[in-house]
């Protein structure tokens, strides 16, 4: 299932890639998904897009309606990682609520939460810092990729300090599934270093945290438009509360090439090979089945038919996202009520942690 790891020699991830399919296989099997709970979280810098929806969304509502107890993060602090402002926190966070539930997050089922929010959660950074080394943060490959997409801008203390926050993120609330793109395994290995850590150093030898699993996407990497990493600022990608009409708008103008005969060949067509995979996740076909029913269609052909397949595909989406639109209060209540409960959970594994190391006084 797991077939990347064969491309490359890193023990580290086969080892990840073989606990991710125990894993899966024990999320399959009802019999086994007791103890389970997932944690999983965005970044609210903007609208989300079809990268999410494709790759996380659809995933995190399947895992809750197998009846895994659920945790849905809005990384507020983490937004600030690597930029000056927030930005238009209110709207990008109320945006990940809207989204969320449209796709089908059931916030009796699911935990939907930000960070700013939850004290205790931050809280508990203090004794997790001390587990880690500046080297070994320096180190971590996604702080590196993080530092390198900044331009030289200087590096932070939190962005240094990210995958620790983000080890509190999963460590907070017990979470031992982590769904992730291999980019993202170095934070789930950082939490298992600083679980068995802390339960080695602070509390001897006892079970405090339990160490987290990646639960790695089995579904293919989805480009933008062009090819490349979908991003806001790139216009490359549809977002989910785009219209019908602004979607269409969009697609069109895409870049592709000249040639009439439409091919899946990622390498050398990445732009017509992206929009070939959009459409083929959107209808659950292959992209090859597409192509070969595009044939010579050329690229106005493409372009439709990638077209129908995302608006087809997010109609029912768009429709209950205006309809959650028109009840603010009602999207508010949600969170606050996410709020409390995650904070519920931190206060408690915050109250042991200090009673594991004696700091109740
Ligand atoms: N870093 C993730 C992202 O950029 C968001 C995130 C924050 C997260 N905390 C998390 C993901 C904890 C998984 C677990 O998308």
């Amino acid at each position: 299932m797991i077939t990347t790891s064969t491309l490359t020699s890193d023990p580290s991830f086969d080892a990840a890639a073989s606990r991710s399919a125990l894993l899966r296989a024990r999320l399959d099997d009802p019999a086994l998904r007791a103890g389970l709970r997932v944690l999983t979280g965005d970044r609210p810098t903007g609208p989300l897009h079809i990268g999410h929806y494709l790759a996380s969304l659809q995933s995190r509502v399947e895992l809750q309606n197998k009846g895994i107890d659920s945790f849905i993060l809005i990384a507020d602090y983490q937004v600030i990682t690597d930029r000056d402002s927030v930005g238009a926190i209110r709207q990008n966070v109320m945006g990940c609520v809207l989204d969320y539930l449209a796709a089908g997050i059931d916030p009796q089922r699911s935990t939907i939460f930000t960070h700013s929010a939850v004290p205790a959660l931050g809280q508990l950074m203090l004794p997790f810092l001390s587990l880690v080394t500046d080297a070994e943060l320096r180190r971590n490959p996604t702080v590196k990729d993080e530092l390198a997409a900044t331009d030289g801008r200087p590096l932070s203390g939190l962005l240094l300090t990210y995958p620790v926050h983000q080890a509190a993120d999963i460590l907070f609330c017990h979470a031992n599934v982590v769904p992730v793109g291999r980019d993202n395994l170095p934070h789930v290995e950082q939490a298992r270093v600083i679980a068995r850590r802390f339960n080695r150093r602070y509390a001897g030898g006892q079970e405090v945290f339990r160490e987290p699993d990646a639960l790695l996407s089995d579904a293919p990497l989805v480009l933008g438009l062009d090819g490349r990493k979908m991003s806001k600022s790139r216009g490359n990608s549809v977002m989910l509360g785009d219209s019908a009409d602004a979607t269409a708008a969009l697609i069109r103008k895409a870049r592709t090439d000249s040639e009439r005969r439409i091919t899946f060949e990622p390498d050398r067509r990445p732009e017509v090979a992206s929009m070939l995979t959009t459409a083929a996740l959107f209808r659950g076909e292959t992209p090859d089945e597409i192509a070969d029913r595009i044939g010579d269609g050329g690229a106005a052909l493409l372009k439709q038919v990638v077209i129908d397949a995302v608006n087809d595909g997010l109609a029912d989406h768009r429709r209950r996202r205006a309809e959650l639109a028109a009840d603010p209060a009602y999207l508010s209540e949600v969170l606050r009520e996410g709020n409390e409960r995650a904070r519920v959970i931190a206060d408690a594994t915050l109250a042991t942690v200090r009673q594991v190391m004696g700091m109740t006084y």
